[in-house]
């Protein structure tokens, strides 16, 4: 916590409060108003987090208007093109680039803890056949809680890391046996030869009757689509897992809570429901008619993949997926993918319209990852929980800080209650 530098004053019929402001090392400066009821008896009224910060962090930091992302000051840029998941999730986790004693170590063992309990196998067949692979993502990750007793004491530092590792290593594997078990296909086991990435394309692909090599340039997209949602600082998500965790809940349950909240199509869920949109314009031509679509007030269609709550400028995710997008396509030999077409020249009749310059919205990081997905074979359904399984170091690096930060205590907004003052109770034969 930084110390204050100067001071805010609030005057409230004639009377003025003083409150301490903090400068971050980054980033617009925060009036502490913790004694702000204390003192003046009045709340704040910030509805969906708009002008709130909620906590101290050293993860993640986010210029919306330059449209930077750094974690742990590293832009993303650099990291997807440099670096790899497994080192962004040391760094996340850790707060520093490991060196390689430190990397080797880390990857052996996150590793060696791919495989689930065998008895989780039988979990998997209480869901129905058509579940939603996020459904069972939700509730098998909730029930990690119920087959890892020895690390889910939050309060001892070893069992929150071997939880953490176990996060890390597992949701692949709970990923890809989501997905097989929505087609019909035998589980297939990790492969400790194989790196991050390659593993859950053959936990996803590989079938028992066929080998199946994993092409390199489709593991290294892969990688850098884990690389690029590993984290995004107090997200809904994020802020999900640290309100779960604040009030003592075990670290897989307070997982499945940030996987329940990616799934809406607001979040996460934004990359299955922009491939679906982008199917349905089907052809350049009829862009226009959805344009018009997005910008009706009385239509409640949106541009899906476009607008951030935190982003005023380019998402720079967005940029690197675009990059990834063109690539993967060209390696599958599917330059001319209609989709990407559609994709392409929707973003530039958008960016030329003065309704999306005008309110600064901009392609997210959802906007071309479904294209790249699908080319890799992923159905639209995979795509949510690949964010989660790419996104679970991101929530454990938030929860880990959450836990060690002395200060800590339950999560519990306020509120501006609107509703009817004291009543009697009326009889129901007299209502
Ligand atoms: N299409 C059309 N208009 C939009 C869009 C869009 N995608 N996004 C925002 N707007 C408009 C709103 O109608 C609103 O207009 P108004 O001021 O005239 O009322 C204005 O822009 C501001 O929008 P809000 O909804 O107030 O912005 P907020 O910060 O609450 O929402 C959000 C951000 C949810 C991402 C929004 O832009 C959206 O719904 N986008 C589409 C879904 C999406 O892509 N989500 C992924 C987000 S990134 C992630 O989670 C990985």
């Amino acid at each position: 916590m930084s110390e204050p530098t100067k001071t805010a004053t609030l005057t409230v019929d004639g009377q003025s409060y003083e409150f301490p402001v903090l400068s971050p090392s980054a980033g617009p400066d925060v009036i502490d108003i913790r004694k702000l009821y204390g003192t003046t008896g009045m709340f704040t009224y910030d509805p969906s987090f708009t002008s709130t910060a909620s906590c101290d962090s050293t993860i993640t930091y986010i210029d919306g208007e330059k449209g930077e992302l750094l974690h742990r000051g590293y832009p993303i840029d650099q990291l997807a093109s440099k670096s790899h998941y497994l080192e962004v999730c040391y760094l996340l986790l850790y707060g520093a680039l490991p060196d390689a004693a430190q990397l080797e170590d880390f990857e052996s063992r996150v590793t060696k803890h791919t495989m689930v309990h065998e008895q989780m196998h039988r979990f998997f067949t209480g869901f129905r056949r058509d579940a939603h692979p996020m459904a069972i993502m939700v509730g098998v990750v909730g029930a990690m809680s119920a087959f890892y007793h020895d690390s889910t004491d939050i309060n001892d530092p070893w069992q929150r890391e071997v939880a953490s590792i176990r996060l890390i290593a597992k949701m692949p594997t709970i990923a890809a046996m989501a997905y097989k078990y929505t087609i019909g296909q035998p589980f297939v086991y990790p492969r400790n030869d194989l790196d991050y990435a390659s593993n859950f394309l053959r936990m996803c692909f590989a079938v028992p009757a066929e080998d199946y090599q994993v092409n390199p340039i489709l593991a290294r997209a892969m990688d850098r689509i884990f690389t690029l949602h590993a984290d995004h600082e107090q997200n809904a998500s994020t802020s999900t897992v640290r309100l779960a965790s604040s009030s003592g809940a075990n670290p897989f349950a307070c997982i499945a809570a940030g996987i329940a909240c990616l799934w809406g199509p607001a979040h996460g869920g934004a990359n299955q429901a922009c491939l679906e949109m982008l199917k349905e314009i089907g052809t350049p031509d009829r862009i226009p008619e959805f344009i018009a679509r997005a910008k009706d007030k009385n239509d409640p269609f949106r541009l899906m993949g476009f607008g951030h709550r935190v982003y005023k400028n380019f998402d720079p995710r967005a940029t690197v997926m675009k990059e990834s997008a063109d690539e993967v396509l060209e390696l599958l030999g599917v330059e001319d993918n209609p989709i990407l077409a559609t994709a392409k020249e929707l973003e530039k009749q958008a960016l030329a319209d003065p309704y999306f310059a005008e309110k600064k919205l901009f392609p997210n990081v959802d906007f071309y990852s479904g294209v790249i997905l699908e080319a890799m074979g992923f159905p639209t359904s995979m795509f949510t929980p690949i964010f989660a399984l790419s996104r679970t170091v991101g929530w454990i690096s938030q929860w880990k800080e959450q836990i060690e930060d002395p200060g800590m205590r339950i999560g519990r907004p306020r509120q501006l209650y609107v509703g009817e003052t004291a009543r009697d109770y009326v009889d129901v034969e007299n209502r």
